[in-house]
């Protein structure tokens, strides 16, 4: 460090704030939220139950959670403006920029000055924006939420509910999905938390700041990592399954390709979400009767770089991108739309974040840096 300024790019090393939220401990692969283990809440909670405790704190009880999927049942429409926008976003525009481009914009139409109602109104309305961004891709007229179902079967009839149809709801895929989003709602600080803390820090705005996380999480060392899985399994199928060249590759510091869903800031031991998500995705495509030989590739992919000592050394083992993929593509959801999934499981993080961020009093976010460029110098015209 020089004098007072540490250097520490990427903040590997920066506690950027006091948090309650989640707890990981990266030796032990262990994941907390509000201290409950992720392998409890995983087989005892639900997915809007989970949302309640990451935001609130506590664990709700019957009429809580009764009152709280009421009260975002009561926001779970959206502007008719919003359709209008929609329709004049080009097709080909990737669904993240399409969510996080409504998601900006929905705060025009949103008049609670509550701020608790501002988290139950982005509950209510993402997934409604997800469906949308998925029904507009493949050419299905919108969609709208349907009141007497919970959270995670609305958000699947949003999706797959075709115009005179019925749509018959498989309580396997509503479960897979419930865990899923469960695996993914809150990792302190990852890049895209930390993005809607600092926008928050600034007093930037709810919609704002969600709208920027979702952004940081596009990329593809972050959440767009589960899109790039799955087409990094493709292109080892395609290439004719030869796993070792891929391992070789990713090894080889001249080549800018990484093993996509391997390696993490924090875990140096196996992501407890990442072992996770793998029962989760053989049991789906097993009671689904499915086979899927990407699942089977990734399997083979995951025993063979755990045998390398280039992976063993470095510590890196499957994150939770490495197998979610699988999960979405086995309940008919498409590539394009996973880091969309990601957001929706993420945002009740995100949200607990920023109202912690505020109760904290959290100054602005300002970091300093190491200055390396010219000394002070004159103009001199010629
Ligand atoms: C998520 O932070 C979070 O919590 C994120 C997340 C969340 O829930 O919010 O968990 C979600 O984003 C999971 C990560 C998804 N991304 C990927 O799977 C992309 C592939 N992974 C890597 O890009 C990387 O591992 C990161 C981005 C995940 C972590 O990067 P770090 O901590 O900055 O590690 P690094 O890049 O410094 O790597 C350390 C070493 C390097 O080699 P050396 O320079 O020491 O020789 O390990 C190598 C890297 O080259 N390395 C890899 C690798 N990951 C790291 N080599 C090959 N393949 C990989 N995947």
């Amino acid at each position: 460090s020089t004098g007072f300024i540490t250097f520490d790019p990427g903040f590997k090393n920066t506690g950027i704030t006091k948090s309650s939220i989640s707890f990981i401990d990266g030796e032990k692969g262990e994941l907390l939220y509000r201290g409950y283990p992720i392998e409890q809440i995983i087989n005892q909670c639900s997915f809007i139950e989970t949302s309640y405790l990451i935001l609130n704190g506590e664990l709700p009880n019957t009429a809580q959670l009764k009152s709280f999927s009421e009260k975002i049942k009561k926001f779970n429409s959206i502007h008719k403006e919003i359709n209008k926008i929609l329709d004049n976003i080009p097709n080909s525009y990737h669904p993240m920029g399409i969510l996080s481009s409504l998601t900006y914009i929905l705060d025009a139409f949103i008049n609670s000055l509550r701020e608790e109602d501002l988290y139950l109104h982005l509950l209510a309305k993402l997934p409604i924006l997800a469906a949308l961004t998925y029904r507009k891709k493949i050419g299905v007229p919108p969609t709208y939420a349907d009141p007497h179902l919970d959270y995670t079967s609305n958000l699947l009839k949003m999706f797959f509910s075709i115009p005179n149809q019925s749509y018959e709801l498989n309580p396997i895929i509503s479960d897979a999905l419930n865990k899923i989003l469960i695996l993914h709602a809150d990792h302190e600080q990852n890049c895209s938390t930390t993005t809607v803390r600092l926008l928050g820090s600034a007093h930037a705005g709810l919609f704002s700041s969600i709208s920027a996380g979702m952004s940081a999480l596009w990329g593809k060392l972050h959440g767009g990592a589960n899109q790039a899985v799955i087409e990094m399994l493709e292109a080892i199928l395609k290439s004719g399954g030869n796993i070792k060249k891929w391992i070789e590759k990713a090894k080889n510091k001249k080549d800018p390709f990484r093993l996509m869903g391997f390696g993490h800031r924090i875990y140096k031991n196996f992501d407890p979400r990442a072992k996770i998500a793998k029962k989760v995705a053989e049991n789906v495509i097993q009671q689904l009767g499915i086979s899927d030989p990407i699942l089977e590739l990734a399997k083979e992919v995951e025993r063979k770089a755990l045998q390398d000592s280039y992976f063993l050394e470095k510590k890196l083992y499957p994150n939770i991108d490495f197998y979610s993929g699988i999960i979405y593509q086995a309940i008919g959801i498409p590539k394009e739309m996973f880091t969309v999934m990601f957001a929706l499981g993420r945002l009740p993080g995100w949200m607990a974040h920023w109202k912690e961020m505020k109760s904290n009093k959290d100054p602005i976010g300002r970091p300093r840096q190491i200055y390396i460029g010219y000394k002070k110098r004159n103009i001199k015209k010629n």
